[in-house]
C-alpha cells in the first residue's frame, strides 16, 4: 500500500529519553533510518536531572536482583548482554570524566549535560533524525504491516516502533501516559502503576510528633514487607525522605507499616546494658543523643520511650526499649506521588514481551523498552542500566 505524502523510516522511536536514544543510536548505526518523535522541548530531561545534575549512569554492581517486577527474569537477558562495564567504555570514550560515589554507583564528575551530549553525538553520528516538541497523534497498522505515526502535521510509516516513552514521573518533564495507553490499544496487559522511589507523607499524629523535626538526618535500616535498605532518613514537613525511605518506598504499600532500625550498627541490648552497668545515673535521652540527633532522641522519649536513669529500668523494660529503637513502627498515609518520584513500578506486562528482543508477542514490529516496562530499578543508577540495556537490546533487534 501507498501512502502519499508520508514519511518513510525504518524504525521510529517514540521518547527521546535513556532508552530511546540508546535505542535509536544502535538502530542507526546498523545503517537503519532512524526517527526519534520526542514531545518535549528537548531530549534527556531526566538524565539532565538526574543524580543532583551529575547523572548517576550506572552501577557496577548491577544484578537482577536489583529491580522490581512481576517477572524478576525478564530483565536477566538484556541486563547480562549489555553491562555497566559497556556503558562505563561509552563514557570514556567520549572524555567523560566521572567518579564513583557510594560503591557500585557511578556518577559524572563535571555535568550530566555530557551524558545527553554524548547519546545526541552518538546519534547524529549513526544519522538518526530526532524531533522535539513532537505531538502524536494516531498510531495505526496499516494493510501491509507497518506502523503509520501522525506526528504533528506529517505521519511517518515504518516497519518498527519501539515505545520508550517512560513512566508517570515528573509530568512537568514531559512523562505521559502514552506508552500505557498504545500498549493497552495494541491487546497489551498493563500492570497497576504507581509512584517508586518517592518521599513518604505522614498524617495525624505520626506527622504531629515529627512535624517540627523537619531537616533532621540519621541513619537507619527501613523494612518492609520482606525487604531492608540502610541509608539516611530525613525529617521532612510532610514525612519522611533520604535514600533509605525512597528505596523502601518502592516496596511499601498504603496500609503496610514501616519498621524503622534506628541504630542499625549496634547491638542494642549489649548498649543499654552497658549503659545501665557503667552509667546509673544517666538518663536514657542524654544517652540516645549521644548516638542520634539530639532534637530526635528527645522526641523520641517524649512520645515513646519514657526517660529515666538507667539504674531504674527493669530487664523487661530494657528489653521494650531495645526493640522499639531497633524496629520503631511507622504507619506513612501515602507518598509524594509522580510530581516528585524518580520511577514508575509497574507498567506494560512483560508475559508478552520477548526478553531478548523486546519486540510484542502480539503485534510484530512493536518493541518496548525502558521505564515504560514493568521492571523498575534501586535507587542508585540501576534505572540507567535497565534503559541503557534494554535500548540496546531492541537497537540490535529492530
Ligand atoms: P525517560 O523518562 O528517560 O524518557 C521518556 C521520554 O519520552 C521523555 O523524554 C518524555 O518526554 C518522552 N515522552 C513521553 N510521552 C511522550 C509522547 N506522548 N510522545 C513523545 N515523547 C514522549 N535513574 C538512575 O539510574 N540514576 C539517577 O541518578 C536517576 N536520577 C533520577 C532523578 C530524577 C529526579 C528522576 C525523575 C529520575 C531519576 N532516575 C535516575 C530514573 C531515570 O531517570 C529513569 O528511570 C530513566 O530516565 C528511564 O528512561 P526511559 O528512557 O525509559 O524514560
Amino acid at each position: 500500500m501507498t501512502d502519499a505524502g508520508a514519511q518513510e523510516a525504518d524504525v521510529v522511536v517514540i521518547g527521546g529519553g535513556a532508552a530511546g536514544l540508546m535505542c535509536a543510536h544502535v538502530a542507526g548505526a546498523r545503517g537503519l533510518r532512524v526517527r526519534v518523535l520526542e514531545r518535549a522541548n528537548r531530549v534527556g530531561k531526566k538524565i539532565l536531572m538526574s543524580g543532583g545534575g551529575r547523572c548517576n549512569f550506572t552501577n557496577t554492581g548491577t544484578t537482577p536482583a536489583n529491580f522490581l517486577s512481576a517477572n524478576p527474569h525478564f530483565c536477566k537477558s538484556a541486563l547480562a548482554r549489555y553491562t555497566p562495564w559497556q556503558f562505563l567504555e561509552l563514557v570514556e570514550r567520549h572524555g567523560i570524566a566521572w567518579h564513583e560515589k557510594e560503591p557500585g554507583q557511578l556518577f559524572c564528575d563535571e555535568s550530566s549535560k555530557l551524558i545527553v551530549r554524548m547519546l545526541l553525538d552518538e546519534c547524529a553520528r549513526a544519522g538518526v533524525r530526532i524531533d522535539t516538541r513532537c505531538e502524536i497523534g494516531a498510531v495505526d497498522i496499516g494493510d501491509d504491516g507497518r506502523f503509520r505515526v501522525a506526528a504533528g502535521p506529517g505521519r511517518i510509516v515504518a516497519p518498527k516502533l519501539v515505545m520508550a516513552s517512560g513512566g508517570l514521573s515528573i509530568p512537568s518533564m514531559g512523562a505521559s501516559g502514552f506508552g500505557y495507553e498504545l500498549a493497552r490499544r495494541f491487546g497489551h496487559a498493563l500492570r497497576p502503576t504507581r509512584a517508586g522511589l518517592v518521599p513518604l507523607t505522614l498524617s495525624g499524629k505520626h506527622r504531629e510528633r515529627l512535624a517540627d523535626l523537619s531537616g533532621v538526618s540519621l541513619p537507619v535500616a527501613a523494612g518492609c514487607n520482606g525487604q531492608v535498605f540502610r541509608g539516611a532518613m530525613l525529617v521532612t514537613h510532610r514525612g519522611i525522605s533520604g535514600p533509605a525511605i525512597l528505596q523502601i518506598s518502592s516496596y511499601w504499600q498504603p496500609g503496610d507499616a514501616l519498621q524503622l532500625d534506628l541504630l542499625p550498627d549496634t547491638d542494642v541490648p549489649a548498649l543499654l546494658a552497658r549503659w545501665q552497668a557503667g552509667r546509673p545515673a544517666a538518663e536514657l535521652k542524654t544517652l540516645l543523643a549521644e548516638l542520634l540527633p539530639r532534637r530526635f532522641a528527645q522526641r523520641l522519649c517524649e512520645v515513646w520511650l519514657p526517660s529515666r536513669p538507667m539504674r531504674q529500668y527493669t530487664p523487661a523494660q530494657l528489653h521494650r526499649i531495645a526493640a522499639l529503637l531497633q524496629a520503631w513502627p511507622l504507619v506513612a498515609s501515602g507518598t509524594e506521588g509522580y510530581r516528585t518520584a524518580e520511577v514508575t513500578l509497574g507498567g506494560v506486562a512483560t508475559d508478552a514481551v520477548s526478553s531478548s528482543t523486546f519486540e510484542s508477542r502480539r503485534v510484530p514490529g512493536l518493541h518496548f523498552v525502558g521505564e515504560v516496562l514493568d521492571i523498575t530499578g534501586w535507587l542508585g543508577g540501576y534505572n540507567f542500566q535497565w534503559a541503557w540495556a534494554s535500548g540496546h537490546a531492541a537497537g540490535m533487534a529492530v
